[in-house]
């Protein structure tokens, strides 16, 4: 039977959730049906938006959760970025190199900003079935893990800005 997955809608800056840090969940947590169907609406919800990942309370839900997904061709990276699912995600920094890029942000339509982030970092947390994972990344993507683990933080790229100079519309 196919089942329609719906597509949340992304709460913009100004909604508390979006300020408040996420909850870790246990395994347990991870496998009960509610928040594998959330797990869906995110991924439905990204790709409808063409995101290139979307964190739980961007949706209205105050759990550690993110996915991040580009497909192949995409001039944002060409390689793409396989569909990725993160429960409880904690970053380390891997070297001291740090990289200067643009950023945009669903839940602040419109707008992009240069911030600095690491350029290699590992990644631990638990994937989908909620199996622990240590990944490493760079680059872009490794921009992306770095700009959805800080939204279950309760923070924007916005407070990552040295400098709000760059800050400027898409096409303005
Ligand atoms: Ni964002």
């Amino acid at each position: 039977m196919l089942v329609s997955i719906p597509v949340r809608r992304v709460l913009r800056l100004g909604h508390p959730v979006l300020r408040s840090p996420a909850r870790n969940l246990s395994a347990r947590e991870i496998a009960a049906p509610e928040v594998q169907r959330l797990v869906a609406e995110l991924a439905a919800t990204m790709a409808a938006y063409e995101g290139v990942g979307l964190a739980a309370p961007q949706v209205g839900e105050g759990i550690s959760l993110f996915v991040m997904g580009l497909p192949e061709g995409s001039p944002r990276h060409p390689e793409g970025i396989e569909l990725t699912v993160v429960f409880n995600p904690r970053l380390r920094p891997l070297g001291a190199d740090r990289e200067q890029d643009w950023e945009g942000c669903l839940s602040l339509p419109g707008l992009r900003g240069q911030v600095e982030r690491w350029r290699r970092v590992e990644l631990r947390g638990q994937d989908r079935k909620g199996k622990a994972f240590k990944r490493v990344y760079e680059g872009f993507p490794a921009r992306v893990i770095q700009h959805e683990s800080d939204h279950l933080l309760g923070k924007v790229y916005l407070d990552r800005m040295t400098d709000l100079a760059s800050l400027s519309y898409v096409g303005g």
